[in-house]
């Protein structure tokens, strides 16, 4: 809506600058994606996957289609097909004000069509990489001015050391069995990891006693995680270790990391991302690392609201034309045009009502100046400047309008 637009420009111009800062460059990839490129990456067990895709059927046998739930997949997709793995690596690309759509209730905080800052850097395993993108994350809130966000992060470790850690969880959900939510006795089977994550209270007083990812990580992540750890240290970024910390998507190997609001529930997490070193291979491609995080951009919107931070403001005219008669009025056409060609926003009364009701329009609208037209000035080729804040007018050459106003 209009009065939201100036939130959305605030959020973007910021976006643009931060990325341009972190030498990522800006890439669009399409609102249609081809429905299996997210069931082989962001994983069939996954809520995204079982519960939120809309899923189309193409014309012409064309197959089946979705619009994304997300931008992570979709550009590891097109680096492949691109060719990006001969460009200098890490290929560091973001997408901004990119639609995605997830089906669920809508709700505040949930929506069906929402908009990302996405952020990846493909290409390079070094945990300095990590550390780049969650500083750049942090850095985002900060710059708009949020405060009493929280920055977790943790390691799930990868393909050789999270069977172990799995076959652990399950284990000790297992035994504990009686005390999950219904939903978490399904999952218990189909994705494990994500009882860590639920919201019950009983699920939770479990989750805190449950076998950590850390404790079970092969030499490689371990050695990952630490220097992941040093390097936040070194950035003194408030990065606090959650060995709960799981994410919603399947294709995340060892760090994964979020940013939240106080604000409880299921909505907290304004954004959140991590490593997917197995991603591109499962798309075809040579063994390629990579790295990124998303923030939902109506989530932070709702969050700088709820800050009050103001946005920037909407755009004001300078100069309100008004006329007297239908004469002056082809005048005041020709004036409106000239200004706005010379770069000065102007607007020109409309609908016929007197001087009076036209001077009222002006101060509605917050126009400092009124230049008023009527049959005198058009004969003599000058105008009326009106100060609106002064009440104070004075007649002026019509050639010297634009100077005064600029
Ligand atoms: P995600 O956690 O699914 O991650 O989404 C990132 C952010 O998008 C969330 O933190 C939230 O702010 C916003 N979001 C998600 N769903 C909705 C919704 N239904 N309505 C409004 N906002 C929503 C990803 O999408 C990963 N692709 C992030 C990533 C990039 N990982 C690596 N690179």
């Amino acid at each position: 809506m209009p009065q939201e637009q100036g939130y959305w420009r605030y959020v973007e111009e910021k976006a643009v600058s931060l990325c341009q800062r972190y030498s990522y460059q800006r890439i669009d990839t399409p609102i249609m994606e081809a429905y299996d490129l997210f069931i082989r990456t962001v994983g069939e067990e996954t809520d995204i996957v079982q519960k939120e895709m809309y899923l189309l059927e193409d014309r012409g046998g064309g197959g089946r289609i979705t619009l994304r739930p997300e931008a992570t997949a979709a550009v590891c997709r097109a680096y492949l097909e691109h060719g990006m793995h001969n460009l200098p690596q890490p290929v560091r690309l973001y997408s901004l004000s990119a639609p995605m759509f997830r089906y669920s209730r809508p709700q505040a905080g949930r929506l069906r069509q929402f908009h990302q800052l996405n952020v990846e850097a493909i290409g390079d395993a070094d945990a300095a990489v990590d550390a780049e993108v969650i500083e750049l994350a942090w850095r985002f809130f900060q710059e708009l001015g949020v405060t009493g966000l929280s920055l977790q992060f943790n390691s799930i470790g990868d393909g050789r050391c999270r069977p172990e850690h799995l076959r652990r969880l399950k284990e000790y959900y297992s035994r504990h069995r009686s005390r999950l939510c219904p939903d978490c006795k399904g999952r218990l089977e189909r994705n494990v990891l994500r009882l860590l994550d639920c919201k019950n209270e009983s699920c939770q007083a479990l989750a805190e006693e449950a076998p950590r990812s850390t404790d079970y990580l092969c030499d490689e992540c371990q050695d990952h995680f630490l220097s992941l750890r040093r390097y936040l240290d070194i950035m003194e970024l408030p990065a606090q270790a959650n060995p709960k910390l799981v994410r919603g998507l399947d294709y995340y190997t060892r760090t994964v990391f979020e940013v939240q609001s106080p604000q409880e529930g299921a909505q907290s997490a304004l954004g959140g991302g991590g490593r997917y070193d197995g991603l591109i291979q499962e798309l075809g491609g040579k063994p390629t690392p990579g790295v990124g995080f998303a923030v939902g951009i109506e989530r932070v919107i709702r969050y700088l609201k709820s800050l009050e931070i103001p946005s920037a403001e909407a755009p004001r005219p300078t100069a309100f034309v008004a006329y007297v008669t239908e004469d002056a009025k082809d005048e005041a056409v020709r004036l409106t045009s000239q200004l706005r060609g010379a770069s000065i926003n102007a607007v020109l009364a409309t609908g016929g009502r007197s001087l009076k009701a036209q001077l009222k329009q002006a101060d509605s609208i917050g126009a400092p100046y009124t230049l008023i037209l009527g049959d005198e000035e058009v004969r003599s080729g000058t105008v009326v400047l009106r100060d609106m804040a002064q009440s104070t007018q004075e007649s002026i050459p019509r050639d010297q309008v634009v100077e005064r106003l600029s």
